[in-house]
């Protein structure tokens, strides 16, 4: 028979505090059930009897290890193939284009980051856009990096593997040239779009070791998890990461509206650095 655990409020903010501590994640009162069943199962598979046997384990020795864990298991990984259409519209229709007539040097440079790339879907997308172009390689120069606080998200975008279900979002004529069916039926990434991305574990609240500058920064879907300060401050860090006219995607239900005055709504959800 399953447990079924119940989740006290100090329990409930312990390990909403927690969370936001550690991600900027805002779990209020709304996602009390969410948590519940994501961290039942939790328990269920370590044998504990309740929360509070939980806290203990999230106070003890393995501490570290369990807040990892735990993050893993509330982070709301959803995401799909061309999400948002318009987004790869606009790099394919507005951005490579920009960067083709700007740029001087023999090598064009390309620098794309994926901030909150979960499963990577959104980095694949990026990178089937890019070789749709059929660009002469030797000439460009173009960097994909795609970063999730979730490492078992960065497992599985590396090993770039996707349920056949997953994969009827890619449009056909990417399927075609770009991806391979397995004999198990799941869906491969080709070397082509693989070779550009680099896949990385990385908190976006803690330092960014990278060095930028970005042409282009995709934040789709994460900021909409954490409060205002929160947003602010990682939109400002997304301005200086970026060139001084860089371009930054957000998802449909956010907006930098009242948050920020370092960018210019050039395009639906896309912004464009202006300061
Ligand atoms: C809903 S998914 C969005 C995926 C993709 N960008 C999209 O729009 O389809 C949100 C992702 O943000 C990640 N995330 C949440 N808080 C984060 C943080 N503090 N640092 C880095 N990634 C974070 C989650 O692990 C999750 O994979």
């Amino acid at each position: 028979m399953q447990q079924d655990f119940a989740l006290r409020d100090g329990d409930f903010r312990k390990i909403s505090s927690l969370v936001m501590e550690a991600t900027g994640i805002v779990i209020d009162d709304r996602k009390r059930a969410f948590i519940h069943a994501r961290l039942g199962r939790r328990l269920r598979a370590l044998g504990l009897a309740n929360f509070g046997e939980y806290r203990q384990v999230l106070d003890g020795p393995d501490g570290d290890t369990e807040r990892h864990v735990l993050l893993n298991a509330i982070t709301t990984n959803h995401t799909s193939f061309f999400r948002e259409p318009h987004h790869f519209e606009y790099l394919a229709k507005t951005v490579v284009p920009a960067i083709i007539r700007n740029k001087t040097e023999s090598k064009r440079r390309l620098r794309i980051w994926s901030a909150g790339c979960s499963t990577g879907e959104e980095a694949y997308s990026l990178a089937m856009t890019l070789a749709d172009f059929q660009l002469p390689l030797a000439n460009w120069d173009i960097k994909i990096l795609a970063t999730d606080l979730d490492s078992s998200a960065i497992a599985h975008a590396t090993a770039g593997l996707y349920d056949a279900e997953r994969a009827q979002s890619i449009p056909p004529q990417f399927r075609q040239r770009y991806v391979t069916v397995q004999p198990d039926g799941r869906t491969s990434m080709n070397t082509v779009l693989r070779s550009p991305i680099t896949f990385k574990p990385l908190n976006l609240l803690n330092d960014w070791p990278m060095r930028g500058p970005f042409d282009i920064i995709f934040c789709c879907n994460v900021a909409v998890y954490f409060d205002k300060p929160a947003q602010r401050r990682l939109f400002d860090r997304c301005a200086d990461m970026l060139k001084p006219d860089g371009w930054l995607v957000v998802g449909h239900a956010e907006s930098l509206q009242n948050l920020t005055d370092r960018f210019d709504l050039v395009g639906r959800t896309v912004y464009r650095r202006t300061k």
